[in-house]
This record gives structure tokens, C-alpha cells and sequence, in this order.
């Protein structure tokens, strides 16, 4: 096996807090090892497009506390096609690369799997997305930030849904993944919760206001953007027309979930990962994403990290049942 010494360090789709401390601990830890980092800007879209600089220690100091991603993202159309693959693969070529990091999540690692499978370069990569819907890690970089983010909104909603007697339906993140709704509905004391992998509808929502206690002065409804009632304006016309009583609003929370300062949890594990993946591939590791699992590292190939294997505790939703009598 011929040693590493030039890697590429690119983040990709939706942004999430705590991408900047895992660029800072791939840079870093590459350098510990002798490797050259050279960043790709805007994911597989600048990949394509030869956007490579070299980055060193010093070009990392100062970003672990920053939200977003120094290195910008993008979701790109035309690495979905083996001509845009090629033409990537070129550019690493020019570039002298032996492997790559990718930080992100499904999409992702979709490509990275996609890509490594046609060529020969290894690619590791870093769970890094606000919605938590990888496999073979227990978080996601992001998640615990995003959760946080949104129980400080619900809270300020619950101060004044309980001013105005009021009910609301909160919309959170998650386009195919009901993970953030349902820690915060949990964490927020929410009624209900309505997210896409189960089949509560609209309808065991109806149950819950019509037979549950009527002398609670606010209610909150948590919703998954994802979920198939139709979302949550169309939840709360539905609610409306059924509980003309109810003094019902609707609040989209929407990208205020991505940014922010990472929390200590999103820190830490981003920098645990990102030394892994470092000595990941060095140790010849290729195809697979860097998790935690049980507070240890596991590597997990990018076919199986992928969201559509992740369950739902359905205790979860339990709890909500008996918390919110
Ligand atoms: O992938 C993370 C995520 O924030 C999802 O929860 C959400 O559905 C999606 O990205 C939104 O993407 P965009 O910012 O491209 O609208």
C-alpha cells in the first residue's frame, strides 16, 4: 500500500454547525502526519470546476466556534452524471490527490460511494448534517446544535402561545427525516408530534386535541417539513376547521436550525471524527463514513450509512403520549 500524502477536504449539500472544527481537525491532523490538505470550495461542484487551494494549520485557526462552512457547499446536478465524474476525477488527477475526505450527509455520500466505486480513490467521510439521518453513527455534526436552536425558538413560541391561550404548529428541518421534531418535541413538551417515518397522519393528531385536556392554555405541535399531511400551514387549516375554538398559528422555523455557533457536543465530536478519518485513510480505509457509536469510533460503509435504513424509536413517541396528559 503506497503511504498517502495528498488528500482533498471538501464539504457538500445542506451546511451544518460544526463543519468547521472537522475541516479544522482534518487539516490539522493531516499535517501531524505529513500529508498535504488541499481544500475543494463548494463540494462536487467545485471539484468539478477546479476550485483546489492549499491549506495549511494556520489557515484553519480560529473557525472551530464558526457555524457554517469555510469551505462553502453546494448540492451539485452534474456530478450525478459520469461526464461531471470524469471531469472531477481529472481535476484530482491534475492535482496530484490520493484520497479524499467528504463532510456531509445522504447526498453526500451517495456521490462519494458512486464515485469511489468508478474510480480508484479512496474516500472517507464525516457525518455532517443537522438531520441526524445516517446510519452507523449514534449523532450526526450538527444534530445537537440544531436541537438546541430550536428548543430556544419553541421556548419564546411557548412564552407567547401561553400569553394568547394559543395552539402552534411548529415546523422544523427535515425533508425525509422526522429526527429533529422528534428530540425537540420531547425536549419542547410538545402535544404531538407528526414526522414522515411513521404512520401517525393528521388523524391521531385530531384524536389527541379532541379527547385530550381542554384546560392546557398552549399547545405545541411539532412537524417535520417532510412529513405527507401536507405541511404544517396545511395542518393548521385542517386544525382550524375542525377546532374553530382553538386559537391555532403556524411557525416555519427554516434555516435559523443550520446556522450558529456549534455546541460543545458538535465541537468535540467533529474533531474525534475527523482525526479518525485522517488516520482512516492512511490506514487504508476507503468507502466508508467515520461515526461514533457507543463513544467509539466504527466505520460504516457509505451504502449502509445512508438514511433510508434509519429507524425511529418508537419509545420516543411514547413518552410523548404519556408526557403531554
Ligand atoms: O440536509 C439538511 C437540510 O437542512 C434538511 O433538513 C432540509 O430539508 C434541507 O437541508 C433544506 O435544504 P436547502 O437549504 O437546500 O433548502
Amino acid at each position: 500500500m503506497t503511504q498517502i500524502k495528498k488528500i482533498g477536504l471538501y464539504t457538500s449539500g445542506g451546511d451544518a454547525p460544526g463543519m468547521n472544527a472537522a475541516i479544522r481537525a482534518v487539516v490539522r491532523t493531516a499535517k501531524y502526519y505529513n500529508i498535504e490538505v488541499i481544500g475543494i470550495r463548494r463540494g462536487y461542484e467545485g471539484m468539478i470546476n477546479g476550485e483546489f487551494f492549499p491549506m495549511d494549520g494556520k489557515s484553519v485557526a480560529n473557525i472551530i466556534q464558526r457555524g457554517g462552512t469555510i469551505l462553502k457547499t453546494a448540492r451539485s446536478e452534474q456530478f450525478k452524471t459520469p461526464e461531471g465524474r470524469r471531469l472531477a476525477y481529472d481535476q484530482l488527477m491534475n492535482h496530484g490527490i490520493q484520497g479524499l475526505v467528504a463532510i456531509g450527509g445522504d447526498g453526500t455520500f451517495t456521490g462519494a460511494r458512486i464515485f469511489g466505486n468508478e474510480y480508484d480513490m479512496p474516500v472517507v467521510g464525516l457525518p455532517g448534517t443537522i438531520d441526524n439521518d445516517l446510519n452507523g453513527t449514534d449523532f450526526t455534526i450538527g444534530y445537537d446544535t440544531a436541537i438546541n436552536t430550536v428548543i430556544d425558538a419553541v421556548d419564546k413560541i411557548r412564552d407567547t402561545a401561553e400569553s394568547h391561550d394559543r395552539l402552534f404548529i411548529v415546523e422544523v428541518m427535515g425533508r425525509d427525516s422526522g429526527l429533529i421534531a422528534l428530540r425537540t418535541g420531547i425536549a419542547s413538551g410538545a402535544e404531538a408530534i407528526i414526522i414522515p417515518e411513521t404512520n401517525r397522519d393528521i388523524n391521531a393528531l385530531m384524536d389527541r386535541l379532541e379527547n385530550g385536556r381542554k384546560d392546557k392554555s398552549s399547545k405545541i405541535v411539532m412537524v417535520a417539513e417532510g412529513e405527507d399531511a401536507g405541511g404544517a400551514f396545511e395542518i393548521g387549516r385542517q386544525v382550524k376547521e375542525k377546532f374553530p375554538n382553538y386559537d391555532t398559528r403556524v411557525s416555519i422555523l427554516g434555516h435559523i436550525q443550520r446556522g450558529g455557533k456549534p455546541s460543545c457536543m458538535d465541537r468535540v465530536l467533529a474533531s474525534r471524527v475527523g482525526v479518525a478519518a485522517v488516520e482512516a485513510l492512511r490506514d487504508g480505509h476507503r468507502n466508508e463514513m467515520i461515526g461514533i457509536v457507543h463513544n467509539e469510533i466504527s466505520y460504516t460503509p457509505f451504502e449502509h450509512a445512508c438514511k433510508h435504513h434509519v429507524e425511529i424509536n418508537a419509545n420516543f413517541l411514547k413518552i410523548v403520549e404519556i408526557l403531554s396528559i
